[in-house]
């Protein structure tokens, strides 16, 4: 079974489309709707390991490791050197609380507050109209 978590978003809508007509593929997503064209949705959500167990068939769930064991466990698996790299980066800054996104140097680097996105594209759309 190839499982494309996140196949509702982006880059996941992406991975699945390049997969599409394969009979082992199954998409997850916290909120499966049934695609008659597309491969089978099961629901998979990342803060429900019991989710990930149903769909694998396989015990699933979440223990703190050692960045050190993870690194090794990583490469054990054959996950190229700049991947590991990355993901125990990843893992190291969540870990730290720095992901969190609670706060953002943003005004400080730009010198302005931020604005909503929204505004910006209504500008947009108004000085072409
Ligand atoms: N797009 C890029 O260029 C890019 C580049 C680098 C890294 N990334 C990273 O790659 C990931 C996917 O990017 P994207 O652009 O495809 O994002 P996206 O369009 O926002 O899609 C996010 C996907 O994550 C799923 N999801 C969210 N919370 C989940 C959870 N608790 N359990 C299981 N699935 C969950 C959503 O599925 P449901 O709502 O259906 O559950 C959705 O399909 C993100 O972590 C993003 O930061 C993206």
């Amino acid at each position: 079974m190839i499982l494309v978590t996140g196949a509702s978003g982006a880059l996941g809508k992406l991975v699945a489309g390049r997969l599409a007509g394969r009979d082992d593929l199954v998409a997850g997503s916290r909120s499966p709707e049934p695609s008659p064209a597309g491969p089978p949705v099961r629901r998979v959500d990342f803060d429900d390991p019991a989710s990930l167990a149903d769909v694998r068939g396989v015990p699933v769930g979440y223990r703190p490791s050692p960045l050190g064991a993870v690194w090794a466990a990583l490469a054990a698996k054959g996950v190229p050197p700049y991947q590991v790299a990355h993901a125990v980066s990843m893992f190291a800054n969540i870990g730290a609380g720095l992901l969190a996104g609670e706060r953002t140097d943003l005004p400080v680097l730009l010198g302005v507050a931020p604005r909503p996105v929204r505004g910006l594209v209504a500008d947009a759309v108004r000085a072409f109209a």
